[in-house]
């Protein structure tokens, strides 16, 4: 198997043949956007343990310390723009019926780039909770006010994201996992494949059938597995693979 920039005849053929298309994303989709990585130079856990900002104990210890990180990244997200890759699989999307994309990431810019059917596997930053009453809701402000923010019952309110140790909502993790076994073709799309068990859905989605893409430009645990790996920025590679899938349209038209 080749790394090539282009997707192949397979792979343009069993989602014009109508098959599903599960699409798995993490952080790089996002670094056209301006957002960092999480791993690597430059990478949000390089200088800082994970352990620090995102574990409940973490957030026991010092809330505000942990509140600091997460506003910080509510503030980027709320300024990053949906980038070619997002937008391009939202294009994909308005096209075709059965497209899913199970992201780990917790920016929101699929849905800004017009996503409509997505699974997100790590919650969300512009989700909140009570500690307390754990009541849950939506906050899209940019800046929350005072740290940390406090429920109206008095309680301390979390970032709606998921911390390490934490399971994953067991609804979306089993929809996910649902989607993965039917997909005709599972992409994996700027993620190291590396925190379990969203990196488990591309190997249960091969297991069952599916046709394995990785689109990144490093090789990643994933890059032996796989079954074609389209290696380069996902700005630059998936707007081709809609360009592809486009041109197939106009031939079965
Ligand atoms: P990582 O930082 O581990 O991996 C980012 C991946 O994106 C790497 O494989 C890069 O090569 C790739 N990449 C960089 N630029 C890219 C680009 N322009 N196009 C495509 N790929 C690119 O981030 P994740 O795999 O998302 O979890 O990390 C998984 C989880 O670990 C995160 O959800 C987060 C983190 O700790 C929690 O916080 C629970």
């Amino acid at each position: 198997m080749h790394p090539f920039e282009r997707p192949s005849r397979e792979l343009t053929g069993r989602l014009r043949a109508g098959g599903a298309l599960v699409v798995l994303t993490g952080a790089g989709i996002s670094a056209e956007s301006d957002l960092d990585t999480f791993r690597g130079a430059g990478g949000i856990w390089e200088g800082r343990s994970a352990l620090e900002v995102a574990t409940p104990e973490a957030f026991d210890a010092d809330p505000l310390a942990v509140w600091r990180f997460y506003a910080r990244r509510r503030k980027d997200a709320a300024a990053a723009k949906p980038n070619a890759g997002h937008l391009s699989l939202a294009e994909i999307e308005a096209a075709r019926p059965d497209v899913l994309v199970v992201t780990q990431n917790v920016d929101g810019l699929h849905q800004r780039a017009g996503t409509k059917r997505w699974i997100e596997l790590h919650g969300s930053l512009w989700r909140l909770r009570c500690v307390r009453c754990r009541k849950e809701w939506s906050d899209t402000r940019a800046d929350l006010g005072t740290l940390p923010p406090k429920c109206a019952c008095g309680g301390l309110v979390r970032p709606g994201v998921v911390w390490f140790g934490e399971s994953l909502p067991t609804a979306a993790f089993a929809a996910a996992e649902e989607a993965a076994r039917r997909a005709s073709v599972f992409l994996v799309v700027g993620t190291s494949a590396l925190v379990r068990p969203a990196a488990d859905l591309a190997e249960i989605a091969q297991a069952s059938g599916s046709w394995l893409v990785e689109v990144n430009p490093e090789e990643t645990n994933l890059s032996a597995a796989a079954d074609e790996r389209l290696v380069g920025p996902a700005g630059r590679i998936l707007p081709r693979l809609a360009e592809a899938l486009r041109a197939s349209a106009g031939d079965v038209a």
